[in-house]
C-alpha cells in the first residue's frame, strides 16, 4: 500500500444553544464515515470538532435561563458530546470556541491581518434597543412584513411570504428582546477587507477543492463583488474582546472556523507527545503537506469558501484542500417540522431506535453533491430490514450455527470457492474509490450486490440440506466457512458506516479491528465465537413512537417558553382566572407594624399589632422563623383588612399580612414604596 497520508478532517461546529437533531447528523455521520474509512485505510487521519459557543443568541438564552453563558455552554457541550458518542461519531477531539487556544488563534489571525492592512474601521448605523442597551442583530428585530403585512416577522425575511428585506423596512419594528421600539445608533466597527483576496480566492476556487455547484455559486459572488466583512460587535456580547479595541468583540463567525485550529491544537497538546506526526505546524503551517478538509452544510459555504481561506492566507497559514458541502435533510419529502413530529432530536431518536439504522440509511442516500437528502420513514424501515437484517446479518446466522455445533467453532483450513472470494476482494477497490469520492450511496449499492451474491452462494449450496446427509461433513464445513468469510468481507466494507455492528462482528469472529488491507487474507482454521444476533428488525411502531415523542417534545418546549423554568411557578402554578369584581372584594390596606412579639407556646407565630392610621388590629402571622420581632417594629406592610376574624388558640386574629416564599425562614413580607401611609387602600 502507498505511504500513509496526513489528513485533518472537520465538521462544522454546532451552536451551543440547542440540541443536536437528525439534520445535524447528516453532516456528522457523513464526516465520520469518511474519517473511519481513511483510518481503516491506514492513513494518519484526525477528525476534530467543537461547540460554537459565542454570539448573541447564546448570551440571551443564558440570560433567559438565569445562568452565566459559561454554565449554559458547558451543559450543552456535555449534551452534544453524549449524543455524538451514542451515534458513534468518533471525534479525535471535541473542544469549544470559548477556549484559550481559540482566544490565542483568533487574536493572532486578526493581528496578522490587521498588520498586513486587511482590517479597516467604519462607522455604521444599527438598530439599538434602548431598554436592553444593546445593538440588535437583524434576527432580534420583529415587525410587520413590508411586502405582505404579516405580523411578527423577523428583521431579515418573512416566513409568511418569503420576502427578504432589511430590518429598517419592517413596519412597526420592535426589539424581540425587550419589546422596545428600536432606535438607530452609530457605532465603530472593524471590517475584514475581503476584496484584497479576490485573486487569491479565484485561484483557490479553481484549485479543484470545490464541488461544481459550489464553484458556480462562488463565481456569482465574485461577479457581484466581494464586500468587506464586519467582524466586530459591541458589548454586551458573549465572545472574545478584540485585544486592541476594548468594548468591541469578535463577531462569532470570526472565531468559529478558527475553532477548528483550536481544537486541533488542543489535541496536539493532549496526545502529540505520544503520537508521531501529530504536530500543529505539520498540519497548519504555510508549507504544510497535510490534507485539510472541511465538511459543512450548504448554508455556510460563504463563510468557509471565502472568508475562511482569505483570513488564513492573510495570516500566513495554509488554506483548506477542499470544502465538502452537503444538502439539507427533509423528512418524508418536507422540511423538518415540529408540529408534524419530524423535527427529531438525536436524543428522541435514540430513545426508540438503534443509531446504526440511521447511519446506514444516510449512507445509502448520500452522494458527493449538495442535493438535499430525504429521510422517508417507510423506506427507512423497509431498507434497513431488507438490507442489513435480511441480507448481511442473515449470512452469518445461516452459517454460524453449524460451525459452532458441528465443528467446535473452528473454520475450515481452505476456501471452498476461491474465485468468489477473489471477486469480493477485487470489488473492494471500487468500494474504496466510492468512499474516497464520498459516493456512499454507490459504495452501499456495490456492497449490497455482493451481499446478494453471498446469499445466492448459500442458497445454491444449501448447507441445511448437506447437513442432513451422511458423509458430507467436509462439504458442510467448507460451505459454512466460506459463508463466514464472505460475511467478514461485507462487514469490513460496511465498517465505516456501521462501527457498532462491526465491533460486534469482530467479537463474534474473534479478530482484531478490521483494516482494509487485512481484508484480502481469509480466515482459515480460525476459531470463532458463538453467534449472537447482530441487529434487530425495525418495527414500524418504534418509528411511530419516535414521531409521537417528537410532538410531545414540542408541547414541552412551548410550555417552557411561555413560562421559563421557574421552580416557584412549577411548584405552585398560577391560579384560576378571576374577574375584577372578585378582586375588588379584597380590601388591602397599608399598615404600620406598631408592635411585634413572640407568642408563648407557638413556635411559628408572631403577634403583630397593626396600625391602620387610627384603628389597630391584632394579627397572628406565621413568620417567626423568618423575622426578628425587633426588626419589624415601625415598618410599613400590606394587610388584608376585611378578612373574617378567626379565633385561634392564642386569641383572635383580625386580618392577615401578605408575604411571599415557600415558608419557614424563607418568607418575605411586602413593603410599600416610600410615601405610602397607614390606612391607604391597595388596589
Ligand atoms: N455554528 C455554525 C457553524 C460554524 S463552523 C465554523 C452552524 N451551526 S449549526 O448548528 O447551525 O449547524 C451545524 C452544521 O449542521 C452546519 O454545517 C449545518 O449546515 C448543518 N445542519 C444544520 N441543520 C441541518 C439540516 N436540517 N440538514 C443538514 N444539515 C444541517 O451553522
Ligand atoms: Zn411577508
Amino acid at each position: 500500500m502507498s505511504t500513509p497520508r496526513d489528513i485533518l478532517i472537520t465538521s462544522a461546529l454546532p451552536y451551543a444553544n440547542g440540541p443536536i437533531h437528525l439534520g445535524h447528523l447528516v453532516e456528522y455521520i457523513q464526516t465520520d464515515i469518511w474519517a473511519r474509512f481513511q483510518k481503516m485505510r491506514g492513513h494518519n487521519c484526525w477528525y476534530v470538532c467543537a461547540d460554537d459557543a459565542h454570539g448573541t443568541p447564546i448570551m440571551l438564552r443564558a440570560r433567559q435561563e438565569g445562568i452565566e453563558p459559561e454554565a449554559l455552554i458547558a451543559r450543552i457541550s456535555a449534551e452534544h458530546q453524549a449524543d455524538f458518542a451514542a451515534f458513534r461519531v468518533g471525534f479525535d477531539n471535541y473542544h469549544s470556541t470559548h477556549s484559550e487556544e481559540n482566544r490565542h488563534y483568533a487574536g493572532l489571525i486578526y493581528a496578522r491581518n490587521r498588520d498586513a492592512g486587511h482590517i479597516e474601521r467604519r462607522t455604521i448605523t444599527q438598530a439599538y434597543d434602548p431598554v436592553e442597551q444593546m445593538f440588535l442583530p437583524d434576527r432580534f428585530i420583529k415587525g410587520e412584513c413590508p411586502k405582505c403585512g404579516a405580523a411578527d416577522q423577523y428583521g431579515d425575511n418573512c416566513e409568511a411570504c418569503g420576502a427578504s428585506y432589511s430590518p429598517n423596512e419592517l413596519k412597526t419594528p420592535r426589539s424581540a428582546v425587550s419589546g422596545a421600539v428600536p432606535e438607530q445608533r452609530e457605532s465603530d466597527h472593524y471590517f475584514f477587507k475581503l476584496g484584497d483576496f479576490e485573486e487569491m480566492l479565484k485561484g483557490w476556487t479553481r484549485g479543484g477543492g470545490l464541488q461544481n455547484q459550489v464553484a458556480n455559486k462562488l463565481d456569482e459572488w465574485f461577479e457581484a463583488g466581494l464586500q468587506s466583512w464586519d467582524i466586530s460587535r459591541d458589548a454586551p456580547y458573549f465572545g472574545f474582546e478584540i485585544p486592541d479595541h476594548p468594548g468591541k468583540f469578535f463577531y462569532v463567525w470570526l472565531d468559529a472556523p478558527i475553532g477548528y485550529m483550536a481544537s486541533f491544537q488542543n489535541l496536539c497538546d493532549r496526545l502529540g507527545a505520544s503520537q508521531p506526526g501529530l504536530d500543529f505546524e505539520r498540519f497548519w503551517g504555510s508549507d504544510s503537506e497535510a490534507e485539510l478538509y472541511h465538511f459543512i452544510g450548504k448554508d455556510i459555504v460563504y463563510f468557509h469558501a471565502l472568508f475562511w481561506p482569505a483570513m488564513l492566507h492573510g495570516a500566513g497559514f495554509r488554506t483548506p484542500d477542499a470544502v465538502f458541502a452537503h444538502g439539507f435533510l427533509t423528512v418524508d419529502g418536507q422540511k423538518m417540522s415540529k408540529s408534524r413530529g419530524t423535527f427529531i432530536k438525536a436524543r428522541t431518536y435514540l430513545d426508540h431506535l438503534d443509531p446504526e439504522y440511521l447511519r446506514y440509511y444516510f449512507a445509502a442516500k448520500l452522494g458527493a453533491g449538495v442535493d438535499d437528502i430525504d429521510l422517508n420513514l417507510e423506506d427507512f424501515t423497509a431498507r434497513v430490514n431488507a438490507d442489513l437484517v435480511g441480507k448481511v446479518v442473515n449470512i452469518a446466522s445461516r452459517c454460524a450455527g453449524f460451525i459452532t455445533k458441528r465443528f467446535d467453532g473452528r473454520l475450515a483450513d481452505t476456501l471452498a470457492a476461491p474465485e468468489l472470494f477473489a471477486e469480493f476482494t477485487a470489488a473492494g477497490e471500487h468500494i474504496a474509490a466510492a468512499y474516497e469520492g464520498r459516493e456512499y450511496a454507490r459504495a452501499v449499492r456495490e456492497i449490497m450486490a455482493l451481499a446478494d451474491r453471498a446469499n445466492q452462494y448459500i442458497d445454491e449450496q444449501a448447507p441445511w440440506v448437506v447437513a442432513k446427509q451422511d458423509g458430507r461433513e467436509q462439504e458442510l464445513h467448507d460451505i459454512c466457512s466460506m459463508g463466514i468469510n464472505l460475511f467478514r468481507l461485507l462487514i469490513g466494507y460496511l465498517r465505516p458506516i456501521l462501527p457498532g455492528t462491526a465491533a460486534d462482528a469482530e467479537a463474534f469472529l474473534q479478530v482484531e479491528p478490521l483494516t482494509w488491507s487485512a481484508l484480502a487474507t481469509p480466515l482459515l482454521g480460525h476459531e470463532i465465537a458463538r453467534f449472537k444476533p447482530l441487529m434487530r428488525r425495525i418495527e414500524s411502531a418504534q418509528v411511530e413512537a419516535m414521531i409521537e415523542a417528537s410532538k410531545e417534545d414540542l408541547a414541552a418546549t412551548a410550555q417552557q417558553q411561555s413560562a421559563p423554568a421557574n421552580p416557584h411557578l412549577e411548584a405552585d402554578p398560577i391560579a384560576e382566572t378571576i374577574d375584577f369584581d372578585t378582586f375588588a372584594k379584597l380590601d388591602l390596606r397599608i399598615a404600620r407594624i406598631a408592635a411585634a412579639e413572640q407568642v408563648e407556646g407557638a413556635k411559628k407565630l408572631l403577634r403583630l399589632t397593626l396600625d391602620l392610621g387610627g384603628e389597630t388590629r391584632n394579627v397572628f402571622a406565621g413568620i417567626r422563623a423568618a423575622y426578628d420581632p425587633a426588626d419589624l417594629e415601625g415598618r410599613l406592610t400590606v394587610m388584608v383588612a376585611n378578612l373574617a376574624p378567626r379565633k385561634m388558640r392564642f386569641g383572635v386574629s383580625e386580618g392577615m399580612v401578605l408575604a411571599a416564599g415557600p415558608g419557614g425562614s424563607d418568607l418575605f413580607i411586602l413593603s410599600p414604596d416610600s410615601g405610602a401611609e397607614p390606612g391607604m387602600r391597595v388596589k
